[in-house]
């Protein structure tokens, strides 16, 4: 809670500089419209009020899904404080619920379905965050008439309005709104990741506009992201230059509903199409990757030779060592992991072709931009009449399908690598990034690019690759929790 900004909530509009009118009615946080509610957790009982379904936006497409959920502690309506924070120091916790790209319900205070236990939303609560939990809309989303109506870039403009209401509102709702911390895992990372990047980038301001977002700042000051599928235009050639000549696969099919992913393992073999794609695409990786200009810490330049080698490959596998080298230290017995090299309780070596097998190919080629349209990031990519388009050259050359090709424009507002370091955006200046060393549904090497960018552009990365955790977040609450108040 900052100082009063709001003094007009009686007036339908606000006058803002330059004399652009918003429609404002409906925005305006109501304090006294709440639940009082009490849960149990780690032998505390937390009092809280419930503010849920509050519109973030005035002129919704989805109605259902342009809501969110705000929790306050009690503490913070009595002058109170929790673990040092106070009503207008508190950080405002925002988990996003978004999986596969689809509709994201707002996340209520309680159990994660996915792990049986607390919620993020529920821990932050404890520690004595505010969580705004904001839905928002996804890729299978559809108006009455039929037309698509959560395509690319719909479910990260709802976060950016979910951000706006929360600045919009900083004067009369306790937590403080320059301490927002994002939190999404895979689709949900990657718009976490999103969202930090690319805040108050004018990009996004007409689709914000036709909305009836509130008028101001998307900005946020810390983003958490758990194995975030992002850079999806480079993520096809990433995962063959990870994967290249492991053709043995385990594909994950995936039907969805909502929220509720059913995941079934199916084993198969690249045909000698699949592998011939396999080997077009490898090769287009290290070009993105030079062209990136990534240096590590100490500031020699990543880069990859025409065969995939070098010193950006070098820093993957050394975040992979890392990670074991951890997991020793923890007590974890790592014998059975083939591809690690122990020396007198050292990790000494990755051996980076066995760990390709270890870790096992999940997709088949192109990964993300399917050459007959079905992957979710096709379905992602369509628009208010088309259900799946390619999204990438390469896809739409080798189409199998009549399919057509999204603008550049709506590719670009989808990757957060377009937006850190740029003068149009206001990146986050605190990231932490989790990515298993088990996961592969990327590759290793878009969590790595995007960790490099972040910090050779001067912020502040936390980027680590828990062992052997599958495509998972939301696995180190405390942590994560310990590691918001580390940055305060
Ligand atoms: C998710 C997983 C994927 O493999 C993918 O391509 C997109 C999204 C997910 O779990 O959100």
């Amino acid at each position: 809670m900052k100082a009063l900004i709001l003094t007009c909530c009686s007036s339908a509009a606000l006058i803002l500089s330059g004399g652009v009118q918003a429609d404002v009615m409906g925005l305006e946080f109501n304090s006294d419209h709440y639940e009082s509610k009490t849960i149990e957790y780690d032998g505390q009982s937390i009092q809280y009020r419930a503010y849920e379904s509050i519109p973030y936006v005035t002129k919704p497409v989805v109605s259902d899904y342009q809501v969110m959920n705000i929790y306050i502690p009690e503490a913070y309506f009595q002058g109170g404080s929790i673990q040092g924070y106070q009503a207008d120091t508190a950080p405002i916790f925002l988990p996003n619920q978004v999986g596969g790209y689809m509709p994201g319900k707002a996340m209520v205070v309680g159990t994660n379905d996915r792990t049986g236990q607390a919620n993020s939303a529920l821990v932050a609560l404890s520690k004595g965050l505010v969580v705004a939990a904001p839905a928002a809309r996804g890729r299978t989303n559809q108006t009455a008439d039929g037309r698509w109506a959560g395509k690319a870039p719909a479910a990260i403009v709802d976060l950016k309005a979910a951000v706006r209401y929360l600045h919009f509102n900083d004067g009369v709702m306790p937590g403080d709104a320059n301490k927002i911390v994002s939190n999404g895992t895979s689709a949900g990372g990657a718009l976490s990741a999103l969202l930090g990047a690319s805040a108050d980038s004018t990009d996004y301001d007409i689709y914000l506009t036709a909305l009836g977002a509130a008028p101001g700042s998307d900005a946020i000051w810390a983003v958490s992201a758990y194995c975030p599928i992002t850079n999806l235009e480079h993520a096809d050639m990433a995962y063959e230059w990870q994967f290249n000549g492991y053709n043995d696969y385990q594909k994950m099919n995936i039907s969805m509903l909502d929220y509720q992913v059913k995941r079934e393992l199916v084993a198969g073999t690249l045909t000698e199409e699949e592998q011939q794609v396999s080997d077009q695409l490898k090769p287009l990786f290290p070009e993105y990757v030079n062209s990136l200009g990534l240096k590590d810490s100490s500031g020699h330049p990543l880069t990859l030779d025409q065969a995939g080698n070098g010193s950006f490959k070098d820093a993957v596998v050394t975040h992979i060592q890392v990670s074991a080298q951890s997991a020793l230290e923890k007590g974890q017995d790592l014998s059975s992991f083939e591809f690690v090299t122990i020396d007198q309780g050292r990790v000494t070596a990755i051996d980076w072709d066995k760990y390709r097998s270890y870790a096992v190919r999940q997709k088949l080629p192109p990964a993300f931009d399917a050459l007959d349209l079905s992957a979710g990031e096709n379905n992602l990519f369509g628009n208010a009449l088309t259900d799946n388009q390619h999204f990438t050259e390469f896809s739409t050359q080798h189409s199998t399908v009549a399919a057509k090709q999204v603008s550049e424009g709506t590719v670009k507002l989808m990757n957060p690598m377009n937006y850190i370091g740029t003068s149009d955006a206001q990146t986050a200046s605190h990231w932490r990034i989790r990515v298993g060393t088990k996961d592969r549904d990327t590759s290793l090497a878009i969590s790595a690019v995007l960790a490099a960018k972040l910090e050779n552009t001067g912020h502040d990365v936390d980027y680590f690759m828990p062992w052997d955790v599958p495509h998972s977040g939301d696995y180190d609450l405390d942590e994560l929790f310990a590691w918001i108040k580390s940055i305060q």
